[in-house]
């Protein structure tokens, strides 16, 4: 057995390159043609292939020299029988085609392979489960060619990996540890991103978080454990992404309903025969409807760059039920009166209640409205109801004095919360909506006008 040096080969036009990743070390055995180091210009990356197979048995180069043609880069006890090899570097990777490869992952299977399973030996459509993207680092990841391959073959979208390697490269042991994350759920899938309430375990990971205390609660008193109902399961998936992906931001006001609440009372008393009771829930849907026709934005969704205006008017109310939370929504409201919207909505909330909604009672709703009021509380910040861009939170009216310019008097006033989607509208546009549907509380002839 002979040894031998291994130097770089013509490496085209470039003087002098900087070695960037070393991928044996002595002891290894490596093949003819197989890459030993990477090395990159100021413009490209490439790797350096051996002429020859055998034995490492002495490296010449540590990461960060520069090395030219005629380098030596190792020494290497070549196999007697193995033929050289006329040492060609790998076609070099130029930043623009590094930028391709990231906008154009290989694409992920959906069925997720055996966490057990080892992640070189799979292949690649059944490698990966499809993934939650982590946060953007908003640069090119640095890999060499070979671990582009090997992350290409199993599918591991490299815009996403956290390099450890000089100046933030990614190894083939960042793609390995990569997806071994996802395979045991640190990353999350897709699904599951929209299925696991946060504290399910392994949440955060995706978006750059630290993991979710892990606390044995028996060791410190009693404990019971209860599934939570598929009502709550659904609602706090829906409520986690809405929460996340919407911009969101609440505007508290006051509206003076002194003269509605003592019109609502007055009204049920003379109805009381009707079995109909006219609720201050009622009251609101319909100053809404009137707040949304004048500020048609807050009656919209967002469709990619677009934004829908709708000119149907279905409204939603949140109801607590024993099994959680539930929406049922009211359709046209703006062509239904406060006592039929009352009657509905005692309908459809005891509906709620008895679980016996159907999932058509649920859906299409253009604005929702959640009131707090029969409970208590002042002032809160409800979660937008996507693909809705706003929602009204109510709480309980309180007796408060308010100065009319001479004196303080006693009004009743109720506290409302607006929180609005901020890519489809502007603080002013909700201040504006929130005065608006006060003048209307108080004074409801406005919505005739
Ligand atoms: N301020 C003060 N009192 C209020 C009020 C308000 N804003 N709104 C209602 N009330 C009073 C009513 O006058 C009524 O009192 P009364 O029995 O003396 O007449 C009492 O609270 C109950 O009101 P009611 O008319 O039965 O119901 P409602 O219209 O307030 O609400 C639902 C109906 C379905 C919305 C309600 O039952 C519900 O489920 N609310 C919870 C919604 C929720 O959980 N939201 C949070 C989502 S995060």
């Amino acid at each position: 057995m002979a040894l031998i040096d291994i130097k770089v080969p013509d490496i085209g036009d470039f003087d002098e390159v900087t070695v960037i990743e070393i991928l044996v070390k002595p002891g290894d055995i490596v093949k003819a043609d197989q890459s030993l180091l990477t090395v990159e210009s100021d413009k490209a990356s490439m790797e350096i292939p051996s002429s020859h197979g055998g034995v490492v048995k002495e490296l010449r180069v540590k990461l960060d020299d520069k090395v030219k043609q005629g380098s030596i880069v190792l020494v290497l006890e070549a196999e007697a029988d193995a033929p050289a090899v006329a040492p060609v570097a790998s076609a070099p990777t130029a930043p623009v085609a590094q930028a391709a490869a990231v906008a154009a992952p290989v694409a992920v299977a959906s069925a997720p392979a055996s966490p057990a399973a080892p992640v070189a030996a799979a292949t690649p459509a059944q490698t990966m489960p499809a993934h939650e993207p982590t946060a953007a680092t908003g640069q090119l990841p640095h890999a060499s060619p070979s671990v582009r391959k090997f992350a290409r073959e199993i599918g591991v979208p490299l815009a996403e990996v956290k390099g450890s390697g000089l100046k933030g490269r990614i190894t083939q042991d960042d793609v390995q540890g990569f997806a071994k994350s996802v395979m045991a759920g640190d990353v999350r899938t897709q699904a599951q991103a929209v299925k696991a309430p946060v504290g399910s375990g392994g949440d955060g990971a995706a978006l750059g978080l630290i993991p979710w205390p892990k606390v044995d609660f028996a060791k410190f008193g009693p404990i019971e454990r209860k599934e939570m109902s598929r009502i709550k399961k659904i609602s706090g998936a829906n409520l986690l992404r809405n929460a996340i992906m919407i911009p969101a931001v609440t505007n508290h006001d006051d509206a003076d309903i002194t003269d509605l609440e003592a019109f609502r009372v007055s009204t049920n008393k003379e109805n009381e025969k009707s079995g109909v009771k006219v609720t201050m829930l009622a009251f609101l849907i319909k100053a809404c409807v009137a707040a949304l026709k004048k500020y048609p934005e807050f009656n919209s969704s967002l469709d990619g760059d677009a934004i829908v205006y709708k000119n149907y008017w279905h409204i939603g109310f949140a109801a607590d039920t024993p099994n959680g939370l539930m929406v049922p929504v009211i359709r046209d409201a703006d062509q239904k009166g406060v006592l039929q919207l009352s009657q509905e909505m005692g309908e459809l909330a005891k509906k709620a209640r008895d679980g016996k909604l159907g999932s058509a009672e649920m859906t299409g709703a253009t604005f929702t409205i959640s009131s707090l009021g029969g409970i208590g509380g002042k002032y809160f910040m409800p979660i937008i109801n996507a693909p809705e861009v706003a929602i009204m939170g109510v709480s309980k009216s309180t007796m408060e004095p308010v100065w009319d310019g001479k004196q303080f008097v006693p009004r009743l006033m109720l506290p409302l919360s607006l929180t609005w989607d901020h890519r489809v509208i502007d603080g002013a546009a909700a201040a504006r909506f929130n005065a608006y549907l006060g003048q209307i509380l108080g004074d409801f002839r406005r919505v005739l006008l």
